[in-house]
């Protein structure tokens, strides 16, 4: 039935039936239907709020930090509710979402892998506005900057966002190709406690030389001034503090 569906169905379809499936109330699964949905789903999303409750622990007792919310690679704004759901209460934050809003770029040689294909992921930025703003955050508390990172990161978009610092630069933009440029402009951002997350740092089978592994470890190799301390990992992300400048 599955394989059926697949072979006839247009993917944007076969994105409905998902949805209706996990619409459905338990009882109405199969045994691994409701395995799937209560626990293996639900591990994913605990290791997350794991991390966004470990962040919000670190910055409060820290000081707090203020600052910028940075989210590199929204999507369905799954992780931007996430980060408002854990850090409202303790901190003023402006959350700024930076996305294509059309899906992934062009995919470079070195980040081939099958699941991956330009304009995969596309989530158009008024479905994300709409999407964060139902979920109870004001207006004036949220940006978008809508484009490739390659074009978007400029000197001109840092200076506007200047003098805030980031308080937490969440890096979810799945390729090395794409995590590079982010890294380099976020520099200028950090400040003593800035908490970097690279939430797809066991992308490529956990190859060090390929994904946001690689532009992270080549980073610190062309910075090796700035210092970070590690902080906590789950089976999918890594995380790092930003700590001073030698
Ligand atoms: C895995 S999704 C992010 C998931 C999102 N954090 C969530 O929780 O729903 C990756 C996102 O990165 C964006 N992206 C990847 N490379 C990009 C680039 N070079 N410039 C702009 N956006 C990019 C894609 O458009 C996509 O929305």
């Amino acid at each position: 039935m599955k394989k059926l569906l697949k072979k006839y169905l247009p993917p944007v379809m076969l994105g409905g039936v998902r949805k209706i499936r996990d619409a459905l109330p338990l009882w109405m699964l199969t045994r691994k239907g409701r395995w799937i949905r209560r626990e293996y789903w639900q591990f994913g999303q605990d290791q997350r709020s794991f991390v966004f409750m470990s962040i919000a622990r670190f910055l409060h007792i820290n000081r707090p930090v203020p600052g910028y919310y940075f989210e590199f690679g929204c999507n369905e704004a799954n992780t931007m509710r996430k980060a408002w759901d854990h850090f409202q209460h303790l901190f003023d934050f402006t959350y700024v979402g930076f996305d294509s809003f059309e899906g992934l770029p062009e995919i470079a040689e070195i980040d081939r892998q099958p699941i991956w294909e330009k304009g995969k992921l596309a989530f158009a930025e008024q479905r994300f506005i709409k999407r964060v703003r139902g979920h109870g955050m004001p207006a004036e508390k949220l940006k978008t900057v809508k484009g490739f990172y390659d074009t978007t990161l400029t000197p001109e978009l840092k200076s506007r966002l200047m003098p805030t610092k980031a308080a937490v630069i969440y890096i979810d933009c799945d390729l090395y190709a794409s995590t590079v440029p982010v890294l380099e402009w976020i520099i200028d951002f950090l400040q003593v406690g800035t908490v970097i997350v690279f939430d797809d740092w066991y992308c490529f089978h956990g190859d060090p030389k390929r994904g946001e592994q690689l532009a992270w470890n080549e980073f610190r190799q062309r910075h090796p001034q700035l210092r970070f301390s590690e902080f906590v990992r789950t089976n999918e992300a890594a995380s790092f503090v930003y700590v001073g400048r030698d």
